[in-house]
């Protein structure tokens, strides 16, 4: 019988990718991080110089796009991110693309291919899947499922924290909650697979808590799975 599969989701900066990453890497299963797999195809779409607009393009790329996710040591990458054998870690965290992002993953023929890449991913379990649609579509069975929430004012925080560590251009505390809010009305709103809690998800608001917090938490929730 498969391993089982941990779901979390939520909206953007809530600490999702960090906690996720760290449960996984405390209860030895794979971790994935399905936003990366939207990221890589949107700066696809936008390197080929594909219109943002061109659905039947996107949905041709879409179809023949050949992504792969691999750990890294390096903190600042701890993922390294690859599509048609392309190497775009670090581009996909571009402004550009996170600009962009929701539009492309709005698209049925995007969300159709991605989604059966990352059920394959999940097909022996043990693993820690982070993103929008976990819970609800990708992994509706997984034994534990979190949704990750903080205020939309903590995320900026977060997020101006990250990119100051990346020794990255940083935007203004407003610029970020505008950007962030955008996102997640694109992603809560739209008709396919929107961000959602999963009726038996347990939420967490991690307003005011650490990460050590958070992770140990999740921790716990799996350890009572009985
Ligand atoms: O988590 P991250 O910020 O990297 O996700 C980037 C974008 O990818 C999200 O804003 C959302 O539009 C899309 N996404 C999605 N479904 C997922 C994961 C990400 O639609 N499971």
């Amino acid at each position: 019988s498969r391993q089982p599969i941990v779901a979390i989701d939520g909206p953007a900066g809530a600490g999702k990718s960090t906690v996720a990453r760290q449960v996984a890497a405390a209860l030895g299963l794979v971790y994935l991080d399905t936003g990366a797999m939207y990221r890589a195809l949107t700066w696809l779409v936008l390197d080929s110089g594909i219109d943002i607009n061109d659905l039947p393009a996107i949905a041709q790329l879409a179809s023949s796009c050949q992504i792969q996710l691999a750990s890294s040591t390096d903190l600042e990458n701890p993922v390294r991110v690859w599509i048609n054998d392309r190497e775009v870690t670090q581009h996909i965290r571009s402004l550009e693309v996170t600009a962009h992002v929701s539009k492309v993953a709005s698209q049925s023929a995007v969300r159709q291919e991605l989604l059966r890449q990352q059920q394959r991913w999940g097909q022996k379990g043990g693993l820690v899947a982070e993103g929008r649609d976990i819970g609800t579509h990708v992994f509706p069975n997984a034994e534990l499922k979190i949704f990750l929430t903080a205020s939309v004012r903590e995320r900026a925080r977060r997020r101006q924290q990250d990119f100051e560590h990346q020794g990255q251009v940083t935007l203004t505390l407003e610029q970020l909650e505008k950007s962030i809010a955008e996102r997640d009305f694109l992603d809560s709103t739209r008709e396919l697979a929107p961000l959602q809690k999963a009726a038996d998800a347990m939420e967490i608001c991690t307003d005011g808590l650490s990460i050590a917090e958070v992770t140990a938490k999740i921790i716990s929730l799996y350890h009572d799975l009985g």
